[in-house]
């Protein structure tokens, strides 16, 4: 496993949920955590991480956010995009307005984030990103269309991602959780909270996948709370 020490992380989506697990544990194994916040005033209480501002629908908002980590921490080593929404797009609804937000926050924000910490993922020889995807990414089980859409981009942009980067030591995978029990999913499910995922196992699945080294890449990780056929 890679060591920790100095090491910078980046997390979006870190006020709450998944983000916010993640990058508690990955605090807590070391890492310095550069948190992207819609409001850096939500930064959970009691924690060292540097607050930036990081709003995915504004254009240059993935840019100073590394230029601000990089500034103030010297270096990117892990990048986790965390940060999603899950309004309903159906694709025979006409009105198109949660589709293009969802492809603006589920999609492009993630790649614009890789692109502005590229550099300095490629710099440390030992670069890691994980993109929060879904199993809605990998199979169409609800009539979220447009959830479904974003989030299969998202694994392919992360399989772009390991092609691009593999030479300058960065390793992506695409984590592609069922049911988490967080605010995203109070409202979407009859599923019981009780039997969704937890966002803190999702946290440690991250934290092993970040310090697996460059001979240990995982391009693809399912995780699912029910039984579904091959899933
Ligand atoms: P959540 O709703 O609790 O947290 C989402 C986070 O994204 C929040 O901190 C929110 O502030 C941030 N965010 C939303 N819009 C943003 C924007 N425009 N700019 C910057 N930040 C923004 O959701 P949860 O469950 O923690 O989800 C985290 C990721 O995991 C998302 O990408 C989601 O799609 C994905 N996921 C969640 C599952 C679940 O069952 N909860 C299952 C599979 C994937």
């Amino acid at each position: 496993m890679l060591e920790t020490a100095g090491r910078v992380a980046m997390v979006s989506g870190a006020a709450r949920g998944i983000g916010r697990a993640v990058a508690e544990r990955l605090a807590g194994a070391g890492y310095r955590i550069s948190a992207g916040l819609r409001d850096p005033r939500r930064l959970p209480a009691g924690t060292d991480w540097l607050a930036c501002r990081y709003e995915a629908q504004d254009p240059g908002s993935a840019e100073a956010w590394v230029a601000e980590t990089v500034g103030r921490l010297g270096r990117v080593d892990v990048l986790v995009n965390a940060a999603g929404i899950n309004p309903k797009a159906n694709f025979l609804d006409p009105d198109e307005t949660a589709l293009d937000a969802l492809w603006a926050v589920n999609a492009k924000a993630p790649m614009r984030v890789i692109r502005a910490a590229w550099p300095h993922l490629a710099a440390c020889g030992e670069g890691r990103i994980v993109n929060l995807a879904s199993l809605s990414g990998k199979r169409v089980r609800n009539d979220n269309t447009g959830y479904a859409m974003t989030k299969s981009a998202l694994v392919a942009l992360t399989h772009a991602v390991r092609r691009e980067g593999w030479d300058h030591g960065i390793r992506a995978t695409a984590l592609c959780p069922g049911f988490v029990d967080t605010d995203m999913t109070a409202h979407v499910t009859k599923q019981p909270r009780q039997l969704m995922s937890r966002p803190e196992d999702l946290a440690a699945v991250v934290e092993t996948l970040v310090r697996l080294p460059n001979t240990a890449s995982v391009a693809e990780l399912l995780l699912n709370c029910r039984h579904e056929d091959m899933l």
